[in-house]
């Protein structure tokens, strides 16, 4: 008989603080061709709460289990006691005692860095470097506005937009979120809630607009984003944090000569995994020469995953929320 393993399972599509139980789970163990992790920290990410909604492009079986960003530690085999990094895949996610991950998916961590910052280096940075610098090209000496500069995704990108050599402008809700994107170090901070984006960003790059817009809001905001873009620039599609999917007129892309590109991160880990592992040496990289540091806005106990899960759909958040067993 295997060990008694707890993990939270999502029943049924909704709030989590409604469909989410603390569940005994079939042993990870007997996943064979994989390594097995005791979880010492799960970062949570916005689509942990769509899973939860059925609101996400990726529509796991009932019941299932949210966390796709945990540091484990290996609990059997030639890497036992080894700390890492890695990206379980659902229905059998990281909000859980332990957890089941491909080997291929799994990524080495330095003794150094500590463990809610490690958890928060994988799925908004992998995001930001794979965003900005393969799908949006960023150059130094551009102009890069990151939408919700405070969230998890964004932090991430102000961060690596700066660390690239790119002049960034951020928009946040509220001064508080504000104040935290200025102490990230952006050169200049809209608050989007009471300030019309589209006339600072104009007026910060004298008429010419953003060469690169990285978009995790969507709706609303993609459209004013599109008046705003710069000549040959490119507005990157990250998310729809707000609710709603805009539609891109074709029209003005082509009046305009801009792009606008998707990204999707996750499917980087079938289409080309190898990208993951260069992606992570370079963002350890960057973090060991001081240049990103994963902003950690809560660390809680594991068992506060459904409430913690629901102050991201009331952004009541900063940074990544990451807990601990
Ligand atoms: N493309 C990819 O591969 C990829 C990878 C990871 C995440 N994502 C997406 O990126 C988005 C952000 O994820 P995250 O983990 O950074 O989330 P997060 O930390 O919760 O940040 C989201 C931010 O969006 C803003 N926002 C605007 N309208 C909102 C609304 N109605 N409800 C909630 N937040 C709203 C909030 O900032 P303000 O209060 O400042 O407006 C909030 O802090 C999500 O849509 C997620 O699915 C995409």
């Amino acid at each position: 008989m295997g060990v008694r393993v707890r993990a939270w399972r999502v029943h049924a599509l909704g709030e989590p603080q409604d469909v989410m139980t603390w569940d005994d789970v079939p042993d990870p163990a007997e996943h064979a061709d994989m390594l097995r992790l005791r979880v010492d920290a799960v970062a949570l990410n916005f689509p942990d709460l769509l899973l939860c909604r059925g609101l996400y492009q990726e529509k796991p079986p009932l019941p299932f289990t949210p966390g796709v960003e945990v540091v484990g530690t290996v609990l059997d085999g030639p890497r036992a006691g080894e700390r890492v990094l890695a990206s379980p895949a659902l229905p059998h996610g990281g909000l859980a005692e332990q957890v089941a991950v491909a080997e291929a998916f799994v990524l080495p961590l330095p003794d150094d860095l500590p463990v809610a910052k490690a958890a928060g280096l994988l799925v908004t940075y992998q995001t930001g470097w794979v965003g900005l610098h393969r799908r949006a090209q960023l150059q130094a000496g551009e102009t890069l506005l990151v939408h919700a500069g405070a969230g998890g995704v964004g932090s991430a990108a102000i961060q690596l937009g700066l660390a690239a050599g790119a002049r960034v402008i951020a928009t946040a809700g509220g001064p508080d979120k504000v104040q935290v994107c200025r102490d990230l170090g952006a050169d200049v901070v809209v608050d989007y809630l009471v300030e019309d984006f589209v006339a600072v960003v104009k007026d910060a790059t004298e008429g010419r607009g953003a060469d690169v817009v990285y978009d995790s809001v969507g709706g609303d905001v993609f459209d004013k984003s599109r008046r705003c873009v710069a000549f040959e620039g490119r507005i990157v599609v990250v998310g729809f944090a707000g609710g709603r999917i805009a539609d891109a007129p074709t029209n003005h892309a082509l009046v305009k000569n801009y792009s606008v590109v998707g990204l999707h991160w996750g499917l980087y880990r079938t289409h080309q995994p190898q990208l993951i592992h260069e992606t992570h040496a370079a963002l350890l990289e960057l973090w060991g020469r001081g240049l990103i540091d994963p902003l950690i806005g809560a660390e809680l106990p594991l068992s506060d995953a459904p409430s913690a899960l629901a102050r991201l759909g009331d952004r009541g958040t900063v940074g990544k929320v990451v807990l601990l067993p």
